[in-house]
């Protein structure tokens, strides 16, 4: 997709649509006051008729309307003007792109200065525009042999604001391309099927886009080397597979050489039957997102490729398969992890902790600033949180307050939960240093506090995504979180 800012008065703007916001009751947006006023009142009359009455997410078109330059007029209801927040404005793009994605209409043009969000600025509502205008260009084709049609638009453009520069908008429109299209790859990797997305694969795919990218380096570990560094933690959830588990190294170079770095680190479970504590059949399937922590450190690096990020920042993916074979970890083996440390495996289903734990163990050794772990960890985060919030647990305070800050501003919310000690004994084994599950009760903290134990040294932020990290029924599909709120907090930081 193409974007640009287009100046003009709104009849006289050449496209195969303009869209403009009508305000609850029925009241005009400025622009939508010019363009009823150059075209014989066809605006207020379709309000007069009621059949627009300005409620969120409401839509009118109107073709051919005289004195228009535009081919047709996408009247877009807005809600209340002063009520008009950020997320009132994400919910107006989307319900454009949405009948837009239907029309054989090559470009949009946004016609919106007057709208002013209470809670953001011009810049933000120009970035949300292209992100979610990427967003939903984006379906699943990749394993169905019928293409879907590709979406006709080829160009979007945005009406100038006053008080704020063209080369501002402009690049503000870069970054949402960016991270929408950092979205969409995580989508991608999350939807394809366990039998293609194989951490073999995951790790491939990460190469590759190591190689389009300049300031973009990897190393994977295969599990020799894994058994080297002494990562008995994540070797035994990939022993019961024929899938070799792969460690993915993947560094973000935009800084000097000696300036410490982010991390990130990403759940990767291509595909979890639970292991020898299998999983009940019923939506099983489901557990092929159990890698989405993964394709979010894998967009995520790439999207802070893009935008050219003058940081170092390092991704770490441990990605392994979690299956019951001959080889299986049993529950009761004890496992030694990389920190030395001794893990009672009670329950093989509780696998992303495992893989984890050694991942963060590894990543000590670039000494990083901070580090945060995204997975699909607990059903109890669904049990929780349902399907809008990361939940949250972090060892310091600056770091939590930071992460849900960024969750706010890019709409990828995050809630935090408590980390407090009263809940370490839950874990506690009487045959090695630390249980793997803490009893059926707070089993997102208890997940959390199993992280802590290996994470003392750092400056450690864990997002659970389970409930964030895909929508199941008619619309199954991963949805990309939490890209946008990683690359927002990798945004603010400083080399
Ligand atoms: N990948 C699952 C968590 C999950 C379950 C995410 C359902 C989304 C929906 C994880 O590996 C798991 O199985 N966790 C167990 C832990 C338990 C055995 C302590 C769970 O949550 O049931
Ligand atoms: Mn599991
Ligand atoms: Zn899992």
């Amino acid at each position: 997709m193409k974007y640009s800012i287009k100046a003009g008065s709104p009849e006289k703007i050449v496209s195969d649509c303009i869209i403009v916001a009508i305000w609850d009751k029925g009241r005009l947006s400025e622009e939508a006051k010019v363009l009823d006023s150059a075209s014989r009142k066809s605006v207020s009359k379709l309000v007069q008729s009621g059949d627009i009455t300005g409620k969120l997410g409401e839509t009118r078109f109107i073709y051919n309307a005289v004195g228009i330059a535009a081919k047709r007029i996408l009247l877009v209801g807005a809600g209340d003007k002063k009520s008009l927040s950020s997320t009132t404005i994400s919910k107006f793009f989307s319900t454009a792109f949405k009948v837009c994605r239907k029309l054989e209409a090559k470009s949009l043009h946004f016609s919106i200065s007057s709208c002013e969000a209470k809670d953001k600025d011009k810049k933000w509502i120009a970035s949300r525009l292209s992100q979610e205008a990427e967003m939903a260009g984006y379906t699943y084709t990749t394993t169905k042999s019928q293409t879907m049609k590709p979406w006709a638009a080829k160009s979007i453009s945005l009406s100038p604001s006053t008080g704020i520069q063209r080369k501002i908008l402009d690049s503000a429109v870069k970054r949402g391309q960016a991270i929408g299209k950092a979205i969409n790859r995580a989508r991608e990797l999350g939807n394809l099927p366990g039998n293609v997305c194989t951490p073999t694969y995951l790790a491939q795919q990460s190469v590759s886009l190591a190689k389009s990218n300049r300031s973009l380096s990897t190393q994977i570990l295969s599990e020799k080397q894994m058994a080297r560094l002494g990562m008995g933690s994540l070797l035994s959830v990939a022993a019961g597979s024929a899938e070799e588990a792969k460690l993915i190294v993947i560094h973000h170079n935009g800084a000097k050489t000696d300036s410490r770095p982010y991390a990130i680190v990403g759940k990767g479970i291509t595909f979890d039957t639970g292991g020898i504590s299998l999983k009940p059949g019923g939506g099983m399937d489901e557990m092929k997102f159990d890698m989405c922590g993964a394709a979010s450190v894998i967009a995520t690096m790439g999207c802070i490729a893009e935008l050219r990020l003058p940081i170092n920042v390092v991704g770490v993916v441990a990605a392994a398969e979690n299956m019951p074979g001959s080889k299986a970890t049993k529950p009761g083996d004890v496992v030694k992890s990389m920190s030395g440390k001794t893990i009672e495996i009670l329950n093989t289903d509780a696998e992303g902790r495992l893989v984890l734990c050694d991942a963060l163990t590894f990543v000590e050794k670039f000494k990083p600033r901070t580090v945060i772990d995204i997975a699909t960890l607990t059903g109890a985060a669904v049990a929780t949180f349902g399907s809008h919030v990361n939940a949250l647990l972090s060892n310091n305070n600056e770091l939590a307050a930071s992460i849900l800050e960024c969750g706010q501003h890019s709409l990828d919310r995050a809630w935090q939960l408590p980390l407090w000690d009263d809940y370490q004994s839950l874990i506690n084994s009487n045959f090695a240093d630390v249980a793997n599950i803490g009893g059926p009760r707070a089993g997102t903290i208890t997940a959390a506090c199993f992280l802590s134990r290996f994470t003392e040294k750092q400056k450690w932020a864990h997002l659970d995504i389970a409930g964030s990290a895909w929508n199941s029924g008619a619309q199954k599909g991963a949805t990309g979180r939490p890209v946008s709120l990683l690359v927002e907090y990798l945004s603010r930081q400083k080399a």
